[in-house]
């Protein structure tokens, strides 16, 4: 085999059904961290440049085959009718494609999403010097696994499944991640002498191993850790590959800067970048094309999704989809940014708001319990507490503009579209429908009236009306 580190074929298994998961969709499209396991397994494999990428699919293939078609257009997929075995599988592959026994084929499981590009660097290296290699791993657990069998040169002699393992095999603690690396031409004539003779009834990828070793060519077997190679076949091991990849992600960004005051409570999708010396908070989710820039403050308690967070913004017990919050804006708590919000420099999304399709330009402030939807509101501009942009008729929704250094007065409904100008302010409480000239107050609500001692003409004896009357007397006493 040549010793190329740029392997002719990647074939990914994911024709299994994934009993185990209890789940109507395909096993390989849960996802962990923003991804599917069968993208985790894609992005392992990316970095290799093979010429081509197969996946093998069955049981789901219409939805393993969209999901390709739409995130991973490049690679190829192969319908394996039958699940008979993991060397049917290759077989089924290296039938639709002959032209790849002529190369390096590069054997993986599409529910191995911890494996690493290195691992993966390493087994072709490993297979360079001889015929195949597998991947391995020494596990405190070896259970279920098919068990290496070593020669006394080291070579691999056989893999030895789980089903048909004797007692003593079954003390190996050494076991087949199910990823290889074979000489195309040799698995090809390998698999096909390999039968279905065994506990069960499967043609086994493993027996290609003692097939080669047997006729005199030579296996080798390259070590990686156990972690990298767990296998997700139910919801625990979802969950314990979820952490694992947590963990490394986290890392990476510590290692780069970034301060995470709580790891164990912060999701970062591999997707989102942080520029070094931003802080993370405890329980904050970052997802999708999320960006942090530095000295910029995240948290607690806050999820952003596709969300750009620039220098030195403040993002507190937030969750934030599609959004820009610009250089030291500051945000929350308790503050919903739906998509298309821009905030500017300096600018001040408060305590229970929520806004969409709105933008707010530097220093402009919506400081407490406010909806803004579909608005602009200009630079330096304040929006009284409770305040509501009345956006939607019932049938359309319509856009507010407001000017620069406004003072929207508290409780103002803005019916849109209105505009209120430059400089101008509105009485607290007013009903906005009309706009609302430069430098002018919009004033719409009726005027205050009081109906003197009413209470104690209509509540006679309540509470009420005792708090009133003693106020009076308290008066009367104090000669006021
Ligand atoms: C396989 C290996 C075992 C190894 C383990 C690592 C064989 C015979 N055994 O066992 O040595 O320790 O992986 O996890 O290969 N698949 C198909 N078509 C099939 C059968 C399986 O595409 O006909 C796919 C599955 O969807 C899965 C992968 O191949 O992604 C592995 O198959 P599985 O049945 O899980 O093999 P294991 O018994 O786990
Ligand atoms: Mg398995």
């Amino acid at each position: 085999m040549s010793a190329t580190n740029s392997p002719t074929a990647v074939v990914i298994l994911a024709a299994g059904i994934g009993t185990r998961m209890k789940s109507p969709q395909p096993k390989v499209l849960h996802s962990i961290l923003g991804d599917t396991l069968l993208g985790h397994v894609l992005s392992a494999v990316a970095p290799l440049n093979a010429s081509r990428v197969v996946v093998v699919v069955g049981h789901g293939r219409d939805e393993v085959t969209a999901y390709l078609n739409q995130s991973w257009p490049q690679v190829s997929t192969v319908v394996q009718e039958h699940q008979n075995g993991t060397g049917h599988a290759v077989k089924v592959v290296l039938e639709a494609f002959p032209e790849l026994a002529s190369g390096t084929v590069v054997v993986l499981a599409g529910d191995s999403p911890l494996l690493t590009t290195h691992d993966i660097s390493e087994l072709i290296h490993a297979a360079s010097n001889c015929q195949a290699a597998v991947l391995s791993a020494h596990v405190d657990e070896p259970h279920g696994y098919g068990r290496i069998i070593r020669n006394g040169d080291d070579t691999v002699c056989c893999i030895v499944e789980e089903k048909d393992a004797t007692d003593e095999q079954k003390f190996i603690t050494e076991v087949n991640s199910g990823v290889y690396a074979f000489s195309g031409e040799l698995l090809a004539t390998s698999l096909a002498s390999v039968t279905a003779h065994n506990a069960q009834g499967e043609q086994y990828l493993t027996d290609v191993v003692e097939i080669l070793t047997q006729s005199g060519h030579s296996v080798r077997a390259s070590l990686t850790t156990q972690t990298n190679i767990l296998g997700v076949n139910d919801r625990a091991q979802l969950a314990q590959a979820a952490a694992i990849l947590r963990n490394r992600i986290n890392e990476e960004h510590m290692i780069a800067g970034v301060t995470l005051v709580d790891p164990q409570t912060t999701w970062i999708d591999r997707t989102v970048t942080i520029e070094s010396d931003a802080t993370i908070l405890p329980n904050v989710h970052l997802t999708g094309h999320t960006s942090i820039a530095t000295q910029a403050v995240i948290g607690p308690d806050s999820t952003l999704h596709d969300t750009t967070v620039l220098l030195g913004a403040h993002v507190t017990r937030t969750t934030a989809s599609g959004a820009i919050i610009g250089m030291h804006a500051s945000v929350g708590p308790y503050t919903f940014l739906r998509p298309d919000t821009v905030l500017g420099e300096g600018a001040k999304a408060g305590g229970f708001v929520e806004m969409k399709n709105a933008q707010l330009d530097a220093g402009a402030k919506v400081p407490h319990l406010s909806y803004v939807g579909d608005a602009t509101i200009g630079e330096g501009t304040n929006i009284g507490a409770a305040t509501i942009f009345v956006n939607y008729d019932g049938v359309d929704k319509h856009h507010t503009t407001i000017g620069k250094h406004v003072r929207i007065g508290s409780d103002t409904m803005l019916v849109a579209p209105v505009t209120v100008g430059d400089g101008a302010y509105t009485a607290a409480g007013s009903v906005i429908t009309e706009d609302v000239p430069a430098g002018a107050i919009g004033v719409a609500r009726a005027k205050q009236r009081n109906i003197v001692d009413w209470v104690l003409r209509r509540r006679p004896g309540s509470k009420s009306a005792q708090a009133a009357l003693a106020d009076s007397s308290r008066k009367h006493e104090e000669g006021a």
